[in-house]
C-alpha cells in the first residue's frame, strides 16, 4: 500500500509558485505543520478566484446541486453535471490543486442486485478478461472473491476515471460512513487515482443520517469518524476532509492520522479548512443561500448584499434612462455613412427608422459642438 501511495503521490515536482499544487506538497505542508486551505468551486469566475487568491485546493463539491442549482440536497447532480461543472473550474484555476467530489448514485451499479441466497459473484474470465459474471452460492476461491470485489466497484473507479480524463480534475472526494464505501477508495487509488476521504456529516447519506445532522456528538459516534478516518486512510486516501464534528473529536482524528484532515465545521484542530464559496463570500440575500448556510460558517463578505444592490440600481437606471449613457455606447458611424444609411432607409419606404436614425445623428452633433 505504501509503495502504491508513493507512485501516485510522487507527481511532477511543481518549479515555480505559479505550478500546480500536487500532492506531494499537500503533503509536505501538513508534514512541516502549514495550514492547508481549501475552498470550493464551481465555475470559471469562481476557479479564478480562487487561483489569485493563492488557495492551495479548489474542492468541485456536490454542493453545487443546493448552492448552484438551488436543490435541497446533494443528491440529485449527476456525473455529466459536476463534469461540466470540474471542466470550468480546471480552465479557470491553474495552481491549485483540483479535487472533485463522486456524486451520490455514481458509486455502486444499481444493476448489481444480487438475488436471493446467493453469496458470491463468480467472475468469468477468458484469456484474464472479465467476459461476464455470475451469482453463485459457493465461494470457488480466495481469486474469486477478490475478483469480485474489484468488479463491484467498477462504476466508483470509471466515474473516478471519468473526472481525472474528462473533469480535468487531479483527485476525486469520496463520502465515506459504510465499508463498501472504503472498499471503493481502495479500488480507485489502486486504479492510479488520487482520493481524499470525507467523514463525520457525510450529506450524501441524509436519507438514512435523516438530515443535515453533526457527527461525533456520543462516544459511539466519535469513535466511529475516527475508525473510518483511519480505514481511509488505510486504503490510501490522502487526505480527509472531517465535517461537523466536535472540535475534540477533529483533534483526536487529526492526531490519530499520518494523513492531513481538512476541517468544516470541525474547528481548529485540523490540518487545514474548507468552507464553501457562496457561504464564504455571503451570497445571502437570495431566500434559499439564508437556508442552505450552516451556522458554523463565517461569511468573510456580504456579495450577496453588493449584487443585489447592483441589480436594483442597474433597474432603476434602465427604467430612468440613465443608462447607457455615451461611455456606454461606444460604437461609431461616419457622418457620410450616416446621410447614405437614412437615404437606404427611405429608398426601402421605412420613414419612421429614417426619422429616427437622423434625429439620433443630430442630437449628437449637438452634443458634440457643445
Ligand atoms: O460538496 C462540498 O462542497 C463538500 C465540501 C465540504 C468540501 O464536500
Amino acid at each position: 500500500m505504501t509503495f502504491l501511495r508513493n507512485v501516485i503521490e510522487s507527481g511532477p515536482k511543481s518549479q515555480s509558485p505559479d505550478r500546480r499544487v500536487t500532492v506531494t506538497q499537500i503533503k509536505q505542508k501538513h508534514r512541516k505543520g502549514e495550514p492547508i486551505t481549501a475552498v470550493t468551486a464551481y465555475d470559471y469566475p469562481s476557479a479564478v478566484h480562487l487561483d489569485s487568491a493563492g488557495i492551495d485546493i479548489a474542492i468541485v463539491g456536490d454542493s453545487a446541486a443546493m448552492v448552484v442549482h438551488g436543490y435541497d440536497t446533494t443528491l440529485p447532480i449527476t456525473l455529466e453535471e459536476m463534469l461540466v461543472h470540474c471542466r470550468a473550474v480546471a480552465r479557470g484555476a491553474k495552481r491549485p490543486l483540483l479535487v472533485a467530489d463522486l456524486p451520490f448514485g455514481f458509486y455502486e451499479s444499481s444493476s448489481i442486485q444480487q438475488p436471493s441466497g446467493t453469496e458470491h459473484i463468480v467472475v468469468l474470465r477468458f484469456e484474464n478478461v472479465i467476459v461476464d459474471w455470475v451469482w453463485d452460492w459457493v465461494c470457488m476461491s480466495e481469486q474469486w472473491v477478490g475478483d469480485a470485489c474489484s468488479f463491484e466497484y467498477e462504476q466508483a473507479i470509471d466515474s473516478a476515471m471519468r473526472i481525472l480524463k474528462e473533469g480535468a480534475m487531479d483527485a476525486v472526494k469520496l463520502e465515506a460512513g459504510a465499508p463498501s464505501r472504503i472498499t471503493a477508495a481502495k479500488a480507485i487509488v489502486e486504479a492510479g487515482i488520487a482520493v481524499m476521504g470525507h467523514v463525520g456529516l457525510i450529506p450524501q447519506a441524509i436519507s438514512v443520517l435523516g438530515g443535515f445532522r453533526p457527527q461525533g456528538r456520543n462516544v459511539a459516534s466519535a469513535v466511529k469518524v475516527v475508525e473510518t478516518a483511519l480505514a481511509l486512510q488505510e486504503a490510501g486516501c490522502f487526505a480527509i476532509v472531517l465535517e461537523c464534528v466536535p472540535p475534540l473529536v477533529a483533534a483526536a482524528a487529526t492526531s490519530a492520522l499520518q494523513i492531513p484532515t481538512i476541517g468544516i465545521g470541525a474547528g481548529p484542530f485540523c490540518s487545514g479548512q474548507v468552507l464553501v464559496y457562496h457561504n464564504l463570500l455571503g451570497m445571502m440575500q437570495h431566500p434559499h443561500y439564508a437556508k442552505v448556510t450552516p451556522k458554523f460558517c463565517k461569511q468573510y463578505a456580504h456579495v450577496g448584499d453588493i449584487i443585489n444592490r447592483a441589480l436594483l440600481e442597474y433597474k432603476e437606471e434602465v427604467n430612468s434612462g440613465a443608462f447607457p449613457g455615451a461611455s456606454q455606447s461606444p460604437y461609431k458611424i461616419n457622418a457620410a455613412d450616416v446621410d447614405g444609411f437614412v437615404s437606404e432607409l427611405q429608398r426601402m419606404g421605412l420613414d419612421k427608422a429614417a426619422s429616427a436614425a437622423a434625429e439620433v445623428a443630430d442630437k449628437n452633433n449637438t452634443s458634440k459642438s457643445n
